[in-house]
């Protein structure tokens, strides 16, 4: 594997998504990992990542000099180049023109690191310091305008440092240069494949299950049905799913995830039809916050009676969660140097609950988690379903949550999604949904006046839900959309399209 160290950055996870494509297994950790936590994982090659701090300031991440004593090649990016000069006695410096965007660099001396590359090449720079001596341990590899340090290599060992991103796409042969280290300089292998990965999940839930019984939760959503698909080809009937109908799911769904599973023939499914509970739970509560507290409570509640009911005839021991890998890693790893951007939304089961926890696609990132789906066979509607909060459609209908108000939102949810996938836009989309707004609006309808529900359409382009931007979707499309809302939905007489990007707005309302 390759592992790499994280000082902060909000890159660190598209370095490792790189790796990843390039057919080698990768994993992020802390910057301040121990030397021994390093050494056990058997890395191949260490990259240190960017970060936002200085190298200079009193406190900025550090790390040991023994690192560079390990044998292991080292690539540091940006802040990790710095850290790397700054180890072995360079010098940093805040430089007096910040190198923000597209520039061109020379390659000045040959390397392994730029082995099939042309001499000069675009590549992404994003930093302030700059590095303007390094020790006589190193050569230069490349400059560019303003750093006449740009890449840097050791003369004797594998240590490497680059002042731009290579991880980002505006960095021409970025993913050559990462490739060139994993491959020529690291002689790591290409064994990251998807067959692997099956393989090697199923084993190692078979060798820790052995013959016990596991519980899962599922929800329709990708992740969970995922682990339980492997699960069942794991452990096959020694596997007990568990679906809560809510009531908050949208139009039509709980029984098309009731249908795919009984479909995939999943022996022990249980179906909790909870809806009525959960909506009397909700009566009368505004508050976003309480509402998923509620929500979170009635889940814990369901699921953990059905789990009794079901030990009264099998022994359960485990209970298998679909979390995925940037889950693992952002609640382990929120680093003082990170900037903590989601907290951990789903709802964690408590801890008297006393099974021991098995999650198989912890270490997935989300596409490869879509691609083993694939793999599976799993139904195209699971896998390429936009991402579905747990709270369901309580947090869409903004305000009180009653039958009627959801039916309202379900019709008018179920037409914009429906027009999105015969205009072939739904998968150009990120997540796209309506919301019902808690506030009534005059129209006129015919001779007379009405006064109505709005309902607020919500479509965003994004890479991980972090940050997002509004879809673009044309006008007449929109239009359409709203005039069948307004026509097919009783209840409703006016709609409105969002504008607002992620940050500041975040892509759900509540
Ligand atoms: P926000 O609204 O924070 O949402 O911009 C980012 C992404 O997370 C989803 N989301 C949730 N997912 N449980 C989930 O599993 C939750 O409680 C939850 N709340 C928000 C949201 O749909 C978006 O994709």
């Amino acid at each position: 594997m390759i592992i790499i160290l994280n000082f902060g950055s909000q890159y660190a996870h598209l370095i490792s998504r790189r790796v990843r494509e390039l057919g080698s297994y990768s994993e992020i950790l802390p910057f301040n990992a121990s030397l021994i936590e390093i050494k056990n994982n058997n890395p191949k090659g260490i990259i240190l990542s960017g970060g936002p701090c200085c190298v200079n300031e009193k406190n900025a991440p550090s790390l040991s000099r023994e690192i560079f004593n390990l044998g292991i090649p080292i690539l540091g990016i940006c802040y990790g180049q710095q850290i790397i000069a700054k180890k072995f006695g360079g010098k940093v410096e805040t430089g007096e023109k910040r190198e923000y965007g597209s520039e061109t660099i020379d390659i000045l001396n040959k390397s392994d690191l730029f082995e099939g590359l042309p001499r000069n090449q675009k590549v992404w720079f994003s930093h302030g310091d700059l590095i303007t001596k390094i020790s006589k341990d190193f050569k230069v590899l490349a400059k560019s305008k303003n750093s006449k340090y740009a890449v840097f290599a050791h003369k004797k060992k594998k240590i490497f440092g680059i002042q731009f991103h290579p991880e980002v796409t505006h960095t021409k042969y970025g993913i050559k240069i990462l490739e060139n280290f994993i491959y020529r300089i690291c002689e790591e292998e290409k064994n990251w494949k998807m067959e692997n990965i099956e393989k090697e999940i199923i084993g190692r839930i078979k060798e820790r299950v052995e013959d016990e019984g596991v519980i899962i939760g599922v929800s329709g959503g990708i992740d969970s049905f995922v682990s339980a698909t492997l699960l069942k080809k794991a452990i096959g009937k020694n596997l007990c799913a568990v679906f809560i109908d809510n009531g908050l799911l949208r139009n039509g769904e709980a029984n098309e995830v009731i249908s795919v599973f009984k479909k995939m023939k999943f022996k022990n499914f249980y179906v909790v039809d909870a809806s009525r509970s959960f909506l009397k739970a909700l009566k009368g509560v505004l508050d976003p916050e309480r509402k998923r507290k509620i929500i979170g409570k009635e889940f814990i509640k369901f699921f953990e009676k059905t789990a009794k009911d079901i030990e009264k005839q099998k022994k359960i021991k485990f209970l298998a969660q679909g979390t995925i890998y940037p889950d693992r890693i952002e609640s382990a790893q929120s680093s003082k140097n990170a900037v903590k951007i989601k907290s951990h939304h789903n709802v964690a089961l408590p801890k008297k609950m006393k099974f021991q926890i098995i999650e198989p696609i912890c270490d997935l990132y989300k596409d490869e988690v879509r691609a083993l789906a694939k793999k599976l066979f799993l139904p195209n509607e699971i896998i390429g379903r936009h991402p579905f909060p747990g709270p369901g459609l309580a947090i869409r209908v903004i305000g009180e949550v009653t039958r009627e108000r959801l039916v309202i939102l379900r019709k008018a949810d179920s037409i914009y999604i429906s027009e999105l996938k015969k205009e072939k836009l739904y998968d150009k989309i990120w997540q796209a949904f309506a919301v019902l707004l808690p506030v009534k609006s005059v129209g006129v309808m015919g001779d007379s006046r009405t006064y109505e529900n709005i309902i607020s359409l919500r479509a965003v382009t994004s890479i991980d839900g972090m940050t997002a931007d509004w879809k673009d979707i044309p006008k007449l499309v929109l239009e359409k959309i709203s005039n069948r809302i307004i026509n097919e939905v009783k209840g409703v007489n006016r709609v409105l399209y969002d504008i607002s990007q992620k940050p500041p707005a975040t892509i759900e309302y509540e």
